[in-house]
């Protein structure tokens, strides 16, 4: 028979330790094993860029590159990416030295609340860098997990579009 735990008990949490590789930097942690690569970022190491829409695999807010790949980082555990190098948007660039890709949304106007745009484009340059941003349709295709609730998504394909004409891989 299972023993209940006393009333007013503390259920013990698995703790992990492990080394984030992110952007770069190095960051030790200990984190309950539970932990997601997206509350990592944002809540132990202040990288609020990478955003939470849903926290359920479908909005595409989360995107981050785990060596060189897209991944939806809400629905990564942290410790699996014990020793991977991590990419988030601030790696990409920032005010004073834009990525093309970055220059592009600018130029097409591809937000206007700006929320899912850091999501926008990380699955940008993955899909760039996989050569699968050849025409609309394909840039549509490949870029269906990222949801724009602003609807700015004609200019999102256009910016993509130029972007993909120059060197625009990370
Ligand atoms: Fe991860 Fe929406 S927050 S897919
Ligand atoms: Fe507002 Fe995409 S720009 S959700």
């Amino acid at each position: 028979m299972t023993s209940q735990p006393k009333p007013g008990a503390v259920r013990a949490v698995s703790q992990t330790e492990f080394t984030l590789r992110v952007n770069g930097g190095e960051y030790p942690l200990r984190t309950d094993a539970r932990v997601t690569l997206l509350d990592a970022l944002r809540d132990r190491l202040g990288l609020t860029g990478t955003k939470k829409g849903c926290d359920q695999g479908t909005c595409g807010a989360c995107t981050v590159h785990v060596d060189g790949k897209r991944i939806l980082s809400c629905l990564t555990l942290a410790a699996q990416c014990d020793g991977r190098e991590v990419t988030t948007i601030e790696g990409v660039g920032d005010e004073s030295n834009l990525h093309p890709v970055q220059e592009s949304f600018l130029k097409h106007d591809g937000f206007q609340c700006g929320y899912c745009t850091p999501g926008q484009i990380m699955s940008a340059l993955a899909l760039i860098s996989e050569g699968r941003a050849g025409t609309p349709e394909e840039i549509r295709e490949y870029m269906s997990g990222n949801i724009c609730r602003c609807g700015a998504y004609q200019n999102i394909v256009a910016a993509i579009q130029e972007a993909a004409g120059h060197d625009a891989a990370l």
